[in-house]
């Protein structure tokens, strides 16, 4: 994004939800955008346009005429143009919310009113973030007019399902600030929603196998590649789930409407969450390093320090990867192989292609994780992406950078003819 502040033209219309919208503006200013508000008529009925004068130091703006609209040619011509400068100068037009009667008039190019007549006249990227009532959104009047709309490369962000305002429980509340900011930023950053209306499963962090009641065994993973991930899936649009062992970074849901977080510790626990969100996910990302191995037996009592020598009797844990290849059906299964590499490369990757064979993944993501400035508990990353017909390298880069750079390479080889395939090697990931 450009370092001058973003310029969210904030279309607000007429329903129930529009007072939540005074909030968005405020969360939007205090992350950095220079936010203008353009409320249709009904939506003043809902609130009033000096909530917004005040939060954004801007006149809210309400009407395509002005009471007195000057001649062509006179001093005052330039004003009565405002809605082709607002349009112009916009880096996004975001409605939220934006009621089933707007989607219709944007859906048909009706540019009956000053925000209808901005969307017409704007080059800029527009975000819709519907909510209504259930029945409305069901309608097939308005699941055309979105059809037309995603057409027209309009994106939207789901509404959530819950109690609405008219009793009904079911989709059409307004999807969360949290998702909305965050699709807002994806969308200013360039990313397109390319994993909207799809779920993620995504597995992060250490799983710890318990030896007694004090005692477990575990790795040092921090689980960042798989938080950046989860935060990546959601900024494009994805619903997240992401089962997560226990770690000690801050949770992304809080920024992140979009993702829901489950809390596992064992690596049983681990797997029996992601089966159940296995069956019906788009795509499953495997980044947790669970725990090969488990002790036997872990005693509920904390055992007693001995002064002897103590062996402990170890079996395996479920390969989850592996597992999860042999149920594969339409799902794409990214998995990560952490090598020891030190000294011979070749070995390693090698080792990593061979996992992505015999654990029928679709792409493997190899670490290695001999080197210490990257990997286990560092803030970047340098991978090696692996798929059935080649293999390429990823400089260093932030474990966010590096997230969206391994969903960039799963979309191109799920659609070969949509995204152009992993970007170039050695140039530097966006
Ligand atoms: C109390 C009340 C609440 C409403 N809430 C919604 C709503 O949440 N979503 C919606 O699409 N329409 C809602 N409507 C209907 C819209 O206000 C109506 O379709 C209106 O024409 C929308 O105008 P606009 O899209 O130009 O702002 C509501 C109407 C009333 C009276």
């Amino acid at each position: 994004m450009k370092s001058s502040p973003a310029r969210i033209l904030l279309g607000v219309s007429g329903g129930i939800a529009a007072y939540k919208a005074a909030e968005l503006a405020r969360r939007l200013i205090e992350r950095g955008a220079r936010v203008r508000v353009i409320l249709t008529r009904n939506a003043c009925r809902f609130i009033s346009p000096l909530t917004f004068a005040a939060l954004t130091g801007s006149p809210a703006l309400t009407r395509l005429f002005t009471a007195a609209a000057p001649m062509a040619g006179s001093d005052d011509f330039a004003s009565s143009v405002e809605h082709i400068r607002l349009a112009q100068s916009a880096d996004l037009l975001l409605i939220a919310p934006a009621t089933a009667n707007l989607m219709a008039r944007l859906a048909h190019g009706l540019a009956d009113d000053l925000l209808t007549t901005v969307y017409l006249a704007t080059p800029a990227p527009v975000l819709l973030a519907p909510a209504m009532n259930s029945q409305m959104w069901r309608h097939p009047a308005t699941r055309e007019n979105l059809e037309r709309l995603r057409r027209h490369r309009v994106e939207w962000i789901e509404p959530e399902s819950g109690e609405l305002a008219c009793g009904m429980v079911g989709p059409g509340r307004l999807p969360s600030m949290e998702a909305i900011i965050a699709r807002a930023w994806a969308r200013l950053e360039g990313r397109a929603a390319d994993l909207a209306g799809q779920t993620v499963l995504i597995t992060a962090g250490p799983t710890r196998e318990p030896i007694d009641a004090a005692r477990f065994i575990s790795n040092r993973s921090s689980g960042r590649m798989g938080y950046s991930l989860a935060q990546a899936a959601a900024e494009r649009g994805a619903h997240v789930v992401l089962i997560s062992g226990p770690v000690v970074i801050d949770s992304p849901v809080a920024s992140h409407g979009e993702i829901e977080l489950i809390r596992v510790t064992t690596a049983a626990e681990m797997a029996a969450a992601a089966w159940s969100v296995y069956e019906h996910c788009d795509m499953a990302v495997l980044a947790a390093a669970v725990a090969d191995f488990r002790p036997a037996t872990a005693s509920t009592e904390k055992l007693p320090k001995l002064a002897h020598d103590w062996e402990l009797k170890l079996e395996p844990t479920i390969d989850i990867l592996a597992e999860m290849g042999r149920r594969k059906r339409h799902q794409f299964l990214v998995g990560f192989a952490a090598e020891w590499a030190a000294g011979d490369e070749t070995s390693a990757r090698a080792r990593a292609r061979a996992k992505l064979r015999a654990k029928n993944a679709d792409l493997m993501v190899y670490n290695n994780i001999s080197r210490t400035d990257i990997g286990f508990d560092q803030e970047s990353n340098a991978i090696v992406l692996i798929d059935p017909e080649g293999e390429r390298a990823l400089p260093r880069a932030s474990k966010l950078e590096i997230a969206h750079a391994i969903l960039d390479a799963a979309q191109a080889r799920r659609f070969p003819a949509r995204t152009p395939i992993i970007i170039p090697a050695e140039t530097p990931i966006r």
